[in-house]
């Protein structure tokens, strides 16, 4: 047994770790303690705490995949609902598809029993006006939300603070892997715009034989390179764990047009093995890590990638 999740991770990873002790399934586990996260305000990029679009409104990206079944749950752009990352597993669990997105999301929501949530926290909503009053002209804000969006959606946001998730990857008492995800996305993107939270492949991947991988940050770049699936498939093919994410920062560095800035790989391997790397975030960056032996989970630093 072990987890492994990113800083934000702290409001649910004890939930997340009885559950594991107890027997649980691996994602029942992960997603039960990822809706403390998105439920509190003092994490602020995923859940309540988040932050909005451009048009302030709440849209919530998630995923789940099970490693041994490879199934997976998705949702996208999805209004007025916490926790996502249980809407992502009830995806998995009861339709025929893998993703689903924005009203759609939605009215799935709502025939299964999930209430209609209030998701825009106030201090969110003071803080995207306030940007909003500082980057438009007296006339645009007059005209607000009836003006293009699009020349906004280059230079609002500080995209090294506002654009972070929460991931979860643990392997249970089955030695299944598994892993999920859940984020606001990008503060005041552009609406509909969609992360690599939800994309399996590209914000995460598990096979229980190999291991599992989740990124964090820029999804601009996790989803030109399929990152998460990029780390797994090299470590199906004899790569060992740190050389699969030293893989996948090659691609990333190879990235130079488009819109670029830092990723974290967290990634673990059917060994038991875990590893984080930070590629190009300016700031520290900090994770989670839980396996039996330890009485609670430690607070580690990520490795610095050096690309
Ligand atoms: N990695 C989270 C996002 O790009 O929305």
């Amino acid at each position: 047994m072990q987890l492994l999740a990113n800083v934000e991770a702290y409001p649910g990873f004890d939930t997340t770790i009885a559950m594991l002790k107890d027997g649980a399934p691996g994602l029942e586990a992960m997603v039960a303690g990822m809706g403390h996260v998105e439920r509190d305000v003092r994490v602020r990029s995923v859940g309540f705490g988040g932050w909005p679009n451009m048009l302030g409104k709440m849209e919530f990206d998630a995923g789940v995949m099970n490693g041994t079944t490879r199934e997976v749950g998705s949702v996208g752009a999805v209004p007025d609902t916490l926790p996502v990352s249980a809407l992502a597993l009830e995806v998995m669990k009861r339709l025929p598809h893998v993703m689903l997105t924005g009203d759609g999301a939605r009215r799935f929501a709502t025939e299964i029993g999930f209430k209609v949530d209030e998701t825009l926290y106030e201090d969110s909503k003071r803080v995207w006006w306030e940007r909003l009053v500082k980057e438009l002209s007296a006339e645009d804000l007059a005209a607000f939300p009836n003006i293009p969006l699009a020349p906004l959606s280059r230079h609002i946001t500080d995209p090294e603070r506002v654009r972070d998730t929460t991931v979860f990857l643990s392997s249970d008492v089955r030695d299944t892997i598994s892993v999920a995800t859940s984020t606001s996305g990008w503060a005041w993107k552009y609406p509909g715009r969609l992360g690599d939270s939800p994309i399996p492949g590209a914000g995460f991947y598990a096979d229980s034989r190999y291991g599992a991988a989740a990124c964090t940050h820029t999804g601009e770049m996790t989803m030109r390179c399929s990152t998460s699936r990029t780390i797994v498939l090299a470590m199906k093919l004899g790569r060992s764990l740190d050389d699969a994410i030293k893989l996948a920062t090659e691609e990333l560095a190879e990235l130079t047009t488009g819109f670029l800035a830092g990723v974290v790989i967290h990634a673990i391997d059917a060994a038991g093995n875990h590893k984080v790397v930070n590629f190009r975030c300016q700031d520290d960056i900090f994770y989670w890590y839980w396996e039996p032996k330890m009485a609670a989970p430690e607070r580690r630093t990520a490795e610095k990638s050096s690309l």
